[in-house]
C-alpha cells in the first residue's frame, strides 16, 4: 500500500485538524501523513497545532488575491508542489473553484458540521450551520464527510453521524456537541479509509471496501 501524502487546509482554530494529528499519532491513518498544513488566514490557532506537531505550515491568504480563480490557481500550485495524495478541508471557511476538483477528483474531501443535504451549500458554515437547525427545530443533525466536486457540500457523500439536539442548546454548545460526537470522529475515520484505499464512487455513491 502506497504511503499518502495529505494535505489539510484550515482557516481557524483547527480541531479538526488536531483530531487528524492525535489520530496520526495513534497510527489511525491508514499509513497516510500529513505532510503540510494551508491557511486562508495568517495567524490562526491551527498553525499553531501544526507547527508543534512539526508539520510543515503555509499561509495562502485568501486576502491577498482578487478573485475565487486566482485563489484557487495559487492553491493548486501548493497542492503539486507538495505533491499530495488527498487533501482534506477540515474548517477550511473559503471557496475554491472547479479547477481545483477536476485535477483532484474523488482525492479531496471537506467536514461539514450537519447531515448533508440539511442545512448545506453558500452561505452554510461553522456557526450558521447550527443557528439554522435550531431555528428549524430538527432535533437531530449532525456531521457529513464528503468528496468535494462543483457543486458546494453537493459531492459524494463518505460518512455521516448523528448527534441528539437537547433542550436550552445554544449554536455555540450544539457546534461544540457535534464536533465532539461526531467531526473529530468520522474526519480521520474517512481519512484512514482513503489511505487504505477502500473507498471507491460510482455514480456519485461512495462505497467502503470491509
Ligand atoms: C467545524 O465545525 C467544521 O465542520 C466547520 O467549521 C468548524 C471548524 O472548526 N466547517 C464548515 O462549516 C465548512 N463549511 P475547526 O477549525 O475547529 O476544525
Amino acid at each position: 500500500m502506497a504511503h499518502k501524502k495529505i494535505v489539510v487546509l484550515v482557516s481557524g482554530g483547527g480541531t479538526n485538524l488536531q483530531a487528524l494529528i492525535d489520530a496520526q499519532g495513534r497510527g489511525e491513518l491508514g499509513g497516510g501523513e500529513i505532510t503540510c498544513v494551508i491557511s486562508s488566514k495568517a495567524g490562526v490557532f491551527a498553525l499553531e497545532r501544526a507547527e508543534k506537531a512539526n508539520i510543515s505550515t503555509r499561509v495562502i491568504a485568501r486576502k491577498d488575491y482578487p478573485d475565487t480563480a486566482a485563489y484557487s490557481a495559487a492553491m493548486l500550485d501548493a497542492f503539486r508542489e507538495e505533491q499530495a495524495d488527498l487533501i482534506v478541508q477540515a474548517g477550511f471557511m473559503t471557496i475554491l473553484d472547479e479547477t481545483i476538483c477536476r485535477a483532484y477528483p474523488n482525492q479531496m474531501m471537506n467536514v461539514h458540521p450537519a447531515l448533508i443535504p440539511s442545512f448545506c451549500g453558500k452561505g452554510y458554515y461553522g456557526l450558521h450551520v447550527h443557528e439554522a437547525a435550531l431555528k428549524k427545530g430538527v432535533k437531530v443533525t449532525g456531521a457529513t464527510v464528503h468528496f468535494v466536486t462543483e457543486i458546494c457540500d453537493g459531492g459524494p457523500i463518505i460518512l455521516q453521524k448523528a448527534v441528539a439536539i437537547e433542550q436550552g442548546d445554544t449554536p455555540e454548545i450544539l457546534q461544540k456537541r457535534v464536533m465532539e460526537q461526531a467531526e473529530w470522529h468520522i474526519l480521520p475515520e474517512a481519512v484512514r479509509l482513503f489511505c487504505e484505499d477502500k473507498l471507491s464512487v460510482k455514480d456519485d455513491i461512495v462505497s467502503i471496501a470491509q
